[in-house]
């Protein structure tokens, strides 16, 4: 067993070319997780987030810099053998569901395993479980656009986490919901983390955001702010730390001015 973090980020960079100029997405990420953490990441659009969660998950390579996974540089693994790791540890949640168009909820719950050559006669009681544990046992055999957007995204953390992953990244995945559909999935995912799997959520949304045990705050492909590193929730913006991103105002004075009503 490796006793060390689970996810060890270091001098990560990543860089992206367009033309002559070149956009340093990741400038330098130095990134610590535990098993089992909590966390989100925010900043403002184009700060990295998701060129971090791609990373993370296995699905960009970074320019430079060392990626350990439960104590294994997975940096230079062959894409076969990344493929294998994404597939065994890593679930993938996104905004848009990415879902397979012309597969029904049952069969794209079964594509992760189907990948991973899950004997079919094990993979029909898997599903059955996911879409009951899911509240999906009645859209088995809709297809994603028969279904809402609540429901798409609990196909799609279902098919995240049928093959039990030891962690779970979610860009964003409230983004394409109304507010009472983004908390259910919100929910979900909480339970997910509860039972041990480590979550980390890109959200713009504060009020998710300051959900999770640790934030993290992104600016210019770096981390501007950990809230493990610099204790506090750094995501509010709080007296002395103006302009930052977010529409939420600190609610404390105006619930506790102290006028009589
Ligand atoms: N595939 C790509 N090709 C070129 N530039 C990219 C690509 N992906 C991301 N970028 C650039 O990298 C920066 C970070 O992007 P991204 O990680 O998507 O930010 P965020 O998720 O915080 O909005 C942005 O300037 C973006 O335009
Ligand atoms: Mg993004």
């Amino acid at each position: 067993m490796n006793a060390g973090p689970q996810i060890e980020l270091a001098g990560i960079e990543r860089v992206f070319h367009l033309g002559d100029s070149a956009v340093h997405a990741l400038a330098g990420v130095d990134l610590s997780i535990d098993a089992g953490e909590y966390l989100s990441v925010m900043g403002p659009s184009g700060s990295g987030k998701s060129t971090l969660l791609n990373v993370l998950g296995l699905l960009d390579s970074p320019n430079a810099g060392i990626y350990r996974l439960e104590g294994r540089d997975v940096t230079t693994l062959s894409p076969a053998e990344q493929a294998r790791v994404r597939s065994q540890r890593i679930g993938f949640v996104f905004q848009s569901f990415h879902l397979v168009p012309r597969l029904t909820a049952a069969e794209n719950i079964a594509l992760p395993m189907m990948l991973a050559g899950v004997a079919p006669s094990e993979r029909a009681p898997r599903v059955e479980k996911a879409l009951a544990d899911f509240g999906l046992a009645d859209r088995a055999r809709h297809r994603p656009d028969e279904l809402s957007g609540g429901q798409r995204q609990r196909v799609a953390i279902a098919r995240a986490t049928v093959m039990q992953p030891a962690m779970l990244l979610a860009d964003e995945p409230t983004g394409n919901l109304d507010r009472a559909t983004g908390e259910e999935v919100i929910r979900l995912l909480e339970e997910l983390h509860h039972r041990g799997v480590t979550l980390i959520m890109v959200t713009h949304d504060q009020d998710i955001g300051a959900r999770a045990h640790r934030r993290i705050y992104m600016e210019d492909g770096a981390i501007k702010r950990d809230s493990l590193r610099d204790g506090g929730p750094p995501l509010s913006p709080g007296p002395g730390a103006p302009g930052q991103e977010g529409k939420s105002q600190p609610r404390a004075a105006d619930t506790r001015s102290g006028k009589d009503e």
